[in-house]
């Protein structure tokens, strides 16, 4: 994939951008293999699955900058100012094309561009989530509360522009800090869940919900989940760090009870809506992972799924406990290595590279592991 944004060093996000698509791909997955080779034997690997090499984000982050007239979609610089990357080739086309009218609503609605150097202005980030049906959720990460009544003013014309606008909130950031969003959230449309169809299921997110970046992978990495854990004959499942449902909402048969954990309340209404229809028992609980498994029994099929610094003290409940059958999906095979060292009991069986984050060293790995 050739960059014009990465050429000119205006960005260099994507840290692999200019090597060949299936050199970086063959690189990454040796190198996760090399992470991961006194844990996984060679012969567990399958195939990397990989989608397209670019236009596969289904969400941008943008940071905004320039001026109310001018604003720049992108980043900031090492001195806060706005850089433009509305034409960033790894959002999907449907993601990149809504862009313009977005920086013209900007103008429209007179939302000032926060500057870091003076702390003044109030729009930080615009957050845009677009689903495979065309389907788009909006944020604006806004400094205070200032701006939202000429927003909501303007959103007629802004939806009347992007019929495709089907959830829109605004979140507020009030501090000075190097971090996305903040908690509240404020919704601007009626509608506040949008659905997400896959192949097999629809999840709905809501706005403060985490979602996979890369919903063709994400859908093959759900498949994958599926078809490995088909010989466990599972009854009861545990889907720890369940986010807005992805692998449990799949896991969902006849006769299966599946219970879903994750600490974030919103992800957890967005799992129980998807859950409606879907066969078996479903239960989504907002909970942390380690202290439902400490205190509940009786799984035959864990999959965890946790944030990059990975399961920590729960490895030891994993392995000292009854599970047969463990699936462990990883965005950082560092902290799955320190994780699988600590579940001797735990033997992987199968290991695949999903790669989620072309164009940078980022990876996705999923394990199977079997009491041994
Ligand atoms: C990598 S995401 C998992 C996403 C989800 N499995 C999916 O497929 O979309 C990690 C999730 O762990 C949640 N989380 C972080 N710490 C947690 C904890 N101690 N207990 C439960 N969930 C936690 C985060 O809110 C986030 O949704």
């Amino acid at each position: 994939m050739q960059c014009d944004y990465f050429d000119s060093a205006r960005c260099r996000s994507c840290t692999l951008m200019g090597t060949p698509y299936d050199v970086q791909l063959a690189e990454k997955d040796a190198r996760v293999r090399r992470l991961l080779a006194a844990q996984v034997p060679d012969d567990a690997w399958a195939t990397p699955f990989a989608g397209p090499e670019s236009g596969f984000r289904n969400k941008a982050k943008l940071a905004v900058g320039g001026t109310t007239t001018a604003p720049t979609l992108g980043l900031l610089d090492r001195d806060g100012a706005g850089v433009d990357l509305r034409d960033c080739g790894i959002h999907e086309p449907g993601l990149r094309e809504v862009l313009p009218r977005l920086a013209e609503f900007v103008t429209l609605a007179a939302i000032e561009p926060y500057r870091l150097s003076t702390r003044r202005g109030e729009l930080k980030n615009l957050l845009v989530t677009r689903s495979p049906t065309g389907e788009l959720m909006l944020r604006f990460v806004l400094r205070s509360q200032e701006a939202v009544a000429r927003i909501r003013k303007h959103l007629p014309a802004l939806r009347a522009a992007l019929p495709q606008l089907h959830v829109v909130s605004v979140n507020i950031l009030p501090e000075h800090r190097a971090v996305l969003e903040g908690d509240l959230e404020i919704p601007l449309t009626a509608q506040q869940t949008m659905p997400m169809p896959l192949s097999a299921i629809t999840v709905h997110l809501r706005p403060q919900s985490f979602f996979q970046t890369n919903t063709a992978v994400a859908d093959a990495l759900y498949a994958q989940a599926v078809t490995w854990s088909h010989d466990a004959g599972a009854a009861h499942v545990w889907d720890l760090y369940c986010g807005v449902g992805g692998f449990g909402l799949h896991l969902a048969a006849p006769g299966r009870r599946v219970v879903g954990v994750e600490s974030s309340a919103e992800a957890i209404a967005s799992a129980r809506i998807s859950a409606a229809g879907l066969p078996g028992e479903l239960e989504f609980v907002v909970g942390d992972a380690t202290e439902y498994a400490a205190r509940h029994r009786g799984a035959d099929l864990i999959v965890v799924n946790p944030p990059r610094r990975g399961i920590g003290e729960l490895a030891g409940l994993l392995d000292g406990g009854d599970v047969r059958t463990v699936l462990y999906s990883s965005c950082n095979a560092e902290s799955l290595a320190r994780d699988l060292d600590r579940m001797p009991s735990l033997r992987p069986a199968r290991a695949r590279l999903f790669d989620m984050f072309p164009q940078t060293w980022h990876h996705e790995v999923l394990v199977l592991l079997e009491r041994a």
